[in-house]
């Protein structure tokens, strides 16, 4: 296994390792708080929605402990990593939130796991996934990673991209963290058609994204039972009926969500994934072949982009190897 350097993302100096966190030759320290080195200078940034959210249902999406396998199923159908081949590489994780593909990195793989989320969210991955003499956890933008560049064999970065405000930069990021010989998959809402913003989350977010995150939940989690009613009914009407649920502010519940949840755990897992529709400061869908022409752009090759599907759910995912 190869070190991984660490930078200050500031000012481009190298990093060394103390107790109690970095420092570089200028006396500039990013502490080590509560098992996370910390490279934002405040935990109020345009993340903040996910870190409550995370931090409010940091259990509730981790295979592990939710008996499902969905995390598992998508991190491995997506990436096509071979878990043997995996030990003593270096892997970086962009986005982590609460940790749900930390835990699948953790536990079905070997590898040296690198994992950053801007937000809070990562005091909820901690709590699920550390400490663990493998996982190395960082709060830190994706524009601002403390890694030299082609430090990583292998980096993912799942249902981050449309959230970050200039996602051409965000995958240039990503890819100056692969190694020679690395690879890079994402996965990230695509672009369907004309009418992909035409849907409750699009004409309410001007609205909601800039609620009190207390408020936007308390409104979600006292009208989700209604919510999951209205979306139910429509269904009952075949194709037409299932369009129509576009315009109920209610996240796709069969598309998204497992079939046969305990109704307690369908409940939570509704109001969870609405939540994360609602808040989020950016919601921006990209074409697979913009993101697949990007990553050519920035020198990748062997660049795939299409729809994976895994379990009964599509994901949209482009992939690419940096040369040797
Ligand atoms: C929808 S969540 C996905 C979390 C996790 N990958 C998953 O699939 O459960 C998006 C995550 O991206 C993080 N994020 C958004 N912008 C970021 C940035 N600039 N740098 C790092 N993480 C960012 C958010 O804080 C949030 O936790």
């Amino acid at each position: 296994m190869s070190l991984v350097t660490h930078v200050n993302p500031y000012n481009g100096l190298v990093l060394s390792s103390r107790f109690d966190g970095f420092y570089d030759e200028q006396g500039n320290v990013f502490p080590l708080v509560k098992g996370v080195y910390r490279f934002v200078k405040s935990s109020n940034n345009y993340t903040d929605n996910f870190g409550y959210q995370w931090n409010k249902f940091t259990e509730t999406q981790v295979d592990k402990l939710s008996q499902i396998t969905l995390s598992q199923n998508r991190f491995f159908a997506e990436t096509n990593w071979d878990k043997e081949n995996l030990e003593g590489k270096n892997m970086l994780e962009v986005g982590s939130g609460a940790g749900r593909f930390t835990q699948i990195a953790l536990d079905h793989t070997k590898a040296e796991i690198y994992s950053v989320d801007f937000s809070n969210a990562v005091d909820a991955n901690f709590r699920n996934n550390g400490p663990h003499k493998r996982l190395n956890l960082y709060q830190a933008s994706i524009y601002e990673l403390p890694f030299a560049k082609g430090s990583f064999d292998k980096v993912f970065c799942f249902g981050v991209l449309q959230h970050t405000p200039d996602v051409k930069r965000s995958v240039k990021s990503l890819i100056d963290m692969v190694a020679p010989g690395g690879e890079l998959v994402v996965d990230f809402y695509p672009v369907n058609g004309w009418w992909t913003k035409i849907h409750a989350k699009y004409l309410l977010r001007p609205f909601t994204r800039t609620m009190s995150h207390i408020k936007l939940y308390n409104i979600i989690e006292s009208n989700a039972d209604c919510l999951i009613n209205a979306y139910r009914f429509f269904t009952k009407f075949g194709k037409v009926g299932r369009t129509m649920t576009r315009l109920i502010p209610v996240c796709d519940i069969d598309g998204t969500l497992p079939k046969g949840l305990p109704k307690e755990k369908l409940r939570e897992m509704v109001v969870l994934d609405t939540f994360d529709m609602f808040s989020p400061a950016y919601d921006q869908p990209q074409k697979i072949e913009t993101v697949k022409k990007w990553f050519l752009e920035f020198g990748m090759e062997r660049v795939w982009g299409g729809t994976i599907v895994h379990d009964e759910f599509r994901s949209a995912v482009v992939k690419g190897k940096k040369p040797l």
